[in-house]
């Protein structure tokens, strides 16, 4: 187990849809000890319960946009509470603008940020071929990572992982999540904070590869 288990305080997994931060932050919370929190998953969540905020947020998650700030932030602040978090947590997909990363700073320690990064060219590809296991949570890629075959049939595909949807969620990234790159790298030069940047191009396990061993020197 890495040093970093036994520190308190947060990493953030940043990247643009379909990056693989979900596929990585299981491996990561597997490595590090720390739950991993998805603010997507906490969403789509929300939404199968039909709860007022689920109902609220479903409208931005099928047109590809940002949940309000409001929502998201409410929702993390919750979620912190809860004893598991204490130990320092794992965020994916959060924060997604200044806004909730002001918030996130005045809430919890964050000592590292791990931005993958892929080019849009092969955001569409990893998106529309996405499948789920309802059971597991497990991600799967018709071509990238196919599921074994006895699973196959309970597979289901997320709602907003379409041509048109992906566009729009690639627009809210470049727009509103990426600038958020440029801040924290100027947070690093003031403080303890440590930004890597790991291409996320390469296979599955070539991924995870290169994060372990950041993961190893910290
Ligand atoms: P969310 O669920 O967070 O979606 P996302 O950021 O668009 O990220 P994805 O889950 O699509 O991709 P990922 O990076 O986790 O990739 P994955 O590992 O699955 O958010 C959904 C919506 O909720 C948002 O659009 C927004 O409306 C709302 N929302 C959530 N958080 C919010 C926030 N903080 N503020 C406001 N709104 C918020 O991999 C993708 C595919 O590629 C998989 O099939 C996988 O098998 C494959 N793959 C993974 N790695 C590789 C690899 N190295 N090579 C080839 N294939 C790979």
């Amino acid at each position: 187990m890495s040093a970093i288990s036994s520190q308190a305080s947060s990493i953030i997994l940043f990247g643009p849809p379909g990056a693989g931060k979900g596929t990585q932050a299981v491996r990561i919370s597997q490595t590090t000890g720390k739950p991993q929190i998805s603010t997507g998953d906490m969403l789509r969540e929300a939404v199968r319960a039909g709860t007022d905020l689920g109902n609220e947020a479903k409208g931005y998650m099928d047109r590809g946009l940002l949940v309000p700030d409001s929502i998201i932030i409410g929702l993390i602040s919750e979620r912190l509470k809860r004893s598991d978090a204490s130990g320092g947590v794992l965020f994916d997909g959060f924060p997604r603008t200044i806004a909730q990363a002001e918030e996130l700073s005045s809430i919890a320690e964050v000592s590292m940020v791990i931005m993958i990064q892929v080019p849009d060219e092969d955001i569409v590809e990893r998106i529309v071929g996405r499948r789920m296991d309802p059971e597991t949570g497990d991600i799967y890629h018709i071509k990238f990572r196919p599921a074994p075959s006895e699973i196959l049939p309970r597979l289901i595909q997320r709602k907003d992982d379409n041509e048109e949807t992906v566009r729009s969620r690639l627009n809210a990234y470049h727009q509103q999540t990426k600038p958020l790159s440029d801040w924290y790298h100027k947070l690093s030069e003031k403080t303890n904070l440590r930004v890597i940047s790991v291409d996320g191009r390469g296979s599955i396990d070539e991924v995870a590869e290169s994060i372990n061993l950041e993961l190893e020197v910290f």
